[in-house]
């Protein structure tokens, strides 16, 4: 069980993932699954012309969250998500929920000390510190199709 909510980590700016992602999902419903407590990705998207819901376990209602969930999404992002999470089994039910949609997703991490060592970061939050290559293999458990591309991670 998800021990910590990392909902601390959560920043008030866009998302590198966000602007390197959703200028190619133009006229696209997105679901953003752990996508912070601010509005900043929501208001970007708009401009773009994206139409962006934010699921989020700890810093979102459960209106909110119902609501997000049952977007229809044409595609999935989850950025900065899969590294907070302190425990492997909700990671690995995180990355379930994102393949049930059977829609393209994208997955971005903060690869803090890439020592693949996790504990508490500096700033006190918890940090699994894999290299976004480390992911790979779980997420292959999950999504048939899985493409490792800098910092970005496409499954389907
Ligand atoms: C580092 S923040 C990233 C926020 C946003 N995606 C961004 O990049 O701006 C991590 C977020 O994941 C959320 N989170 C942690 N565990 C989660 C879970 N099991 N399901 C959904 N969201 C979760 C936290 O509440 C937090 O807002």
């Amino acid at each position: 069980m998800q021990q910590m909510t990392s909902a601390a980590t959560s920043l008030n700016q866009v998302n590198p993932g966000i602007k390197a992602i959703l200028p190619h999902l133009v006229g696209l419903t997105v679901l953003d699954i752990g996508g912070g407590k601010y509005d900043t990705n929501k208001i970007y998207a708009a401009g773009l012309g994206v139409k962006l819901f934010i699921y989020d376990k700890y810093n979102r209602s459960d209106d909110e969250n119902r609501q997000a969930l049952a977007c229809d999404p044409d595609t999935i992002v989850c950025n900065n998500v899969l590294n907070v999470i302190d425990d492997g089994q909700a990671m690995r039910n995180l990355m379930a929920l994102c393949a049930s949609y059977q829609v393209p997703c994208y997955f971005t991490m903060y690869e803090g000390n890439k020592s693949g060592i996790s504990g508490p970061s500096k700033k006190g939050c918890w940090q699994r510190n894999w290299k976004v290559a480390d992911y790979v293999p779980i997420l292959k458990k999950y999504f048939s199709h899985v493409v490792c591309k800098g910092h970005i991670i496409h499954c389907q």
